[in-house]
């Protein structure tokens, strides 16, 4: 070994910062004894799925109206900086031990899994530098070269976006893209024309919290129509260019055992729902539904999974929190194929990279995904192409918290060179009937 491989953790310092939506979360910075350092904030969710890790808040209505984390910084600042001191940072697995084990609680509720994941993430970046390799590189080796698939939503709804659509999120996929870089640029000219097109119909072109257009539209079919004609109108083929997914994180509008769809209409049952999904594929090519239904409603997600699952992604989001607990529930039942990753459901990168992995071997897809509300750290498009996931959900193509991701992909796309792989339509193994439409 190096001597650079040797270096040990010699600070970590938490401080408080603001995320997107101008709430408070953390930023950590983690020391070595060579010098390098690295830095990472944590983000945070709105529909948030009720088996996550704790986000420590600090509840003082005084401060921030309850959202403060000076706890969550003391715990970094004290605890745990006392247990992570002289580690080696380059053993991320013992870190995350070490922390996880600290905290002692099954959920990470005593010290905060956003506490516990700005130093898991922080020492990442600083075992990156002290090795002088870029994050992807040091956490995926030469084995890292796939650039993800973006899921980009441009129109928002449900929890992030009040008073429009219930289903909170409309994506579209550039699959047929031959690089990210050109994917971004599908991705951004599609949503330039979605605007143009929601002007002349007299809606606002405000944005909701992933930077996607926040139209008060009620039915998903006239989003979907908007977005073919955005589509069309950019020059793309409908299909072979660009797909379309949908995350209706249906746990958010799921009450009684029915589902509100559509405000203002009867609520359906899991098949009516399934149904509506079974109606949505034959007329649209949507490539991928995630949180299709509720979170505690697997009697209804193993219904969507035999009936649509050899068409369409089925990702499970709030269903599976990140936890290797839910997949592999998810993997012996047979319900959905694919899992959503965010760090922060989970609160360490080694569990994270046990998802993803349960995932791959068992033929699940793994999309690594964002929070709603962000910070300009870009972790997530590492992690991505370091574990070859293959997709990522980073939000629209508007406000830094977003983009920032992309331009950090079309970075590690330049770096990569001639390795790099764009996967496209391939990822959608499942969708059979889009992979065919876009010719692979
Ligand atoms: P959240 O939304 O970050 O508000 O949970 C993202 C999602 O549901 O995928
Ligand atoms: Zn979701």
């Amino acid at each position: 070994m190096s001597a650079s491989n040797d270096a040990v953790i010699v600070d970590v310092h938490a401080r408080e910062i603001l995320d997107s939506r101008g709430n408070p979360t953390l930023t950590v910075r983690l020391a070595t004894s060579h010098g390098a350092a690295g830095e990472a904030a944590v983000p945070s969710g709105a529909s948030t799925g009720v088996n996550e890790a704790v986000e420590l808040r600090d509840g003082d209505s005084k401060r921030y109206g309850g959202k403060g984390v000076l706890h969550a910084v003391a715990n970094v600042n004290g605890p745990i900086r006392d247990a992570v001191k002289g580690m080696a940072v380059s053993d991320q697995r013992a870190l995350d031990d070490r922390l996880i084990a600290l905290d002692g609680t099954l959920n990470k509720s005593k010290l905060g899994a956003n506490a516990l994941l700005g130093v898991s993430l922080a020492a990442a970046h600083a075992g990156a530098n002290a090795r002088d390799q870029q994050l992807y590189q040091y956490l995926g080796g030469n084995d890292a070269v796939t650039l993800p698939v973006p899921m980009m939503n441009v129109i928002n709804g449900g929890k992030h976006a009040e008073g429009a659509l219930q289903f909170q999120e409309v994506m579209i996929v550039p699959l047929g893209a031959p690089t990210l870089r050109e994917a971004v640029r599908y991705g951004a000219e599609v949503f330039h024309q979605l605007g143009k097109l929601l002007k002349k119909k007299g809606y606002a072109t405000t944005v909701g919290d992933e930077g996607g257009y926040a139209p008060p539209l009620r039915h998903l079919d006239e989003a979907l129509g908007l977005l073919s004609d955005a589509v069309t109108a950019a020059g793309y083929t409908l299909g072979k260019d660009i797909a379309f997914a949908l995350d209706p994180a249906a746990s958010e509008f799921h009450e009684d055992g029915r589902y509100l769809a559509v405000v203002g209409e009867s609520p359906l049952d899991a098949s009516g729902m399934i149904d509506l999904y079974e109606r949505l594929l034959h007329t649209y090519p949507v490539v991928s539904i995630e949180d299709g239904l509720a979170e505690d409603d697997w009697r209804g997600w193993s219904e969507l999974t035999a009936r649509l699952g050899d068409k369409v992604q089925l990702v499970g989001d709030d269903l599976f929190v990140t936890n290797v607990s839910f997949l592999q529930r998810g993997i012996d039942e047979h319900v959905a194929n694919a899992i959503l990753v965010k760090v922060n459901q989970i609160g360490t990168l080694s569990e994270t990279i046990d998802a993803v992995r349960l995932a791959q071997r068992n033929a699940y897809n793994a999309v690594i995904s964002h929070r709603s509300g962000e910070t300009g750290d870009t972790t997530i498009a590492d992690i991505a192409v370091a574990l070859n996931a293959g997709q990522i959900k980073t939000g629209s193509l508007s406000r830094s918290d977003r983009v920032e991701k992309y331009n950090r992909l079309m970075a590690i796309e330049e770096k990569l060179g001639a390795a790099a792989k764009y996967p496209g339509a391939g990822v959608f193994r499942a969708c059979s009937s889009v992979v065919r439409a876009a010719g692979s």
